[in-house]
């Protein structure tokens, strides 16, 4: 019996993270793929071009929603997917990430009673005026099971009421892309020729492209006259269409593309991307996914927002937060220019994982089919009315681990709180020990 999985993508960030998971599955003669586009990016520098560079297979199906309001977004794909989901009888759903295409993916598919996975889940910035903020809680919601990159991203999701046993931690695609990518994009892009790049400047790449700072005249303005100060370095800008449609509207797109220490390309393909993020001084972003590459690649990042889902980029110090504020802007790319250590990150274990995370997924998918956990019917995990109480650790003779603490006194662990009173994950194997402090969910 093979499992017959639909993978749901529309955004380029979407394309790039699941590249990995989608080509073990084409090649895994256990299971049968179904590859929808849901149409959220159509311009081929944003879709077509992550195809052909990362070799993927062709989608069976595309929806092309467009572009359009939240709500059209939104409202369209659910009744595309619902009739998509009733026509081609998947077994599981999947999707990563947290956009609309996320979003309307998992509310179709819960709605139909059908088993949704999400990948990358539980990440949180707390800031429910971004949309991704509010796509990620939903699609929580809908989600039967959780592949969290991080302990953090676990650990929101526990604080939210999520079961326990319905969230694995297996680290952050990313890392598998990034590592996969790294070869090919040495021996194939040809960027620095085709956009005459010349060496003699450290290198800057820019990206933005988040409403909050791109939708705001005033914030698109400021920047432009930053970086036109800046020049003993060569920006890269590749420009997101959202951003140079504001530009235009704006009225700044040609001041602009008149700057001497700027180039402005149309939004790049993965292998000449990442050839330039490889070899820059720095990068200047909004974008959640270059956090996280920034980190793996020892490229410092200023992140120019306020707030970000990725802390783990900030205490691993390979990124910082400027939010809007131009000088201190400046003030972190000379740190930067300076020392040449600033921002490059501890050299130990890389929060988001060891390049296997995909091959994890798919052993975990495995072992839940096997055990017929991913029909909604047999599973328990969406009926059951939560016991709840804390309880401290005493009287151990010596420490034990979760699963057999579970075992021998017939609870669940929810969640542990250590002797510091620090929240932890209840990995199976992490070891409990006097003093900690358990949150049972006995029922
Ligand atoms: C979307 C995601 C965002 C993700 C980003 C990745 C949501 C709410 N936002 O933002 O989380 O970080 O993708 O890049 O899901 N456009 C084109 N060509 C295209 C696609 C879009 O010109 O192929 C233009 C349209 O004018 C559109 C605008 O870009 O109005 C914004 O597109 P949209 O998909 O709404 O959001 P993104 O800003 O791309
Ligand atoms: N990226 C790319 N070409 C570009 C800009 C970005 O290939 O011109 C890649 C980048 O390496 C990262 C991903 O696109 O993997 C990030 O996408 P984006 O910033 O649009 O979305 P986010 O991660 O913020 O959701």
């Amino acid at each position: 019996m093979s499992i017959r999985i639909a993978i749901i993508a529309g955004t380029r960030p979407e394309f790039i993270k699941l590249a990995p998971l989608i080509k073990l599955i084409v090649e895994d003669r256990q299971f049968n793929l179904i590859l929808i586009h849901s149409g959220q990016h159509y311009d081929r520098n944003l879709s077509l071009k992550f195809f052909e560079d990362l070799d993927l297979p062709n989608p069976a199906i595309n929806i092309e929603v467009g572009s359009g309001t939240h709500a059209y977004q939104i409202g369209f794909l659910v009744q595309e997917i619902e009739k998509i989901i009733l026509e081609t009888e998947p077994d599981i759903i999947l999707s990563q990430g947290d956009t609309n295409t996320v979003l309307a993916s998992s509310l179709a598919t819960r709605k139909l009673n059908k088993c949704f996975l999400h990948l990358e889940a539980g990440i949180r910035s707390f800031d429910k005026k971004m949309p991704e903020e509010v796509n990620r809680i939903v699609t929580g919601i809908c989600s039967m099971y959780h592949f969290a990159p991080t302990e953090r991203a676990g650990l929101n999701l526990l604080f939210e009421g999520v079961d326990r046993e319905s969230i694995f931690i297996v680290g952050n695609t990313i890392v598998d892309s990034v590592l996969q990518t790294r070869e090919l994009s040495e021996t194939k892009s040809k960027i620095f020729k085709k956009l005459n790049i010349k060496n003699n400047l450290p290198i800057i790449l820019i990206t933005l492209h988040r409403p909050a700072n791109v939708d705001i005249r005033e914030n698109v303005k400021k920047f432009i006259e930053t970086i036109k100060s800046l020049n003993n370095f060569q920006f890269i800008f590749p420009i997101h269409p959202r951003t140079k449609k504001n530009l235009i509207n704006f009225k700044l797109y040609n001041k602009l593309e008149n700057l001497e220490n700027v180039i402005i390309t149309e939004p790049l393909g993965y292998l000449d991307f990442y050839s330039i993020f490889s070899k820059s001084l720095c990068v200047l972003t909004d974008s959640g996914g270059i956090q996280e590459e920034a980190l793996i690649l020892r490229v410092p990042c200023i992140t120019l927002r306020n707030n970000t889902e990725r802390p783990e980029t900030l205490e691993y110090g390979s990124s910082v937060l400027v939010g809007m504020d131009m000088n201190k802007l400046k003030s972190e790319i000379f740190k930067i220019k300076t020392n040449s250590e600033y921002l490059k990150g501890k050299s130990t274990k890389n929060p988001f994982g060891d390049g296997k995370t995909s091959e994890r997924i798919i052993q975990i998918i495995k072992e839940l089919y096997n055990k017929n956990l991913l029909n909604l019917d047999q599973s328990k995990l969406w009926s059951r009315i939560p016991n709840r109480n804390l309880i401290e650790v005493e009287h151990l003779k010596e420490p034990i681990t979760v699963i057999n603490y579970e075992i021998a006194n017939r609870v669940k662990i929810q969640m542990l709180f250590n002797v510091k009173g620090a929240p932890c994950f209840p990995y199976d194997h992490k070891l409990i020990r006097n003093q900690y402090k358990l949150l049972l969910n006995s029922n």
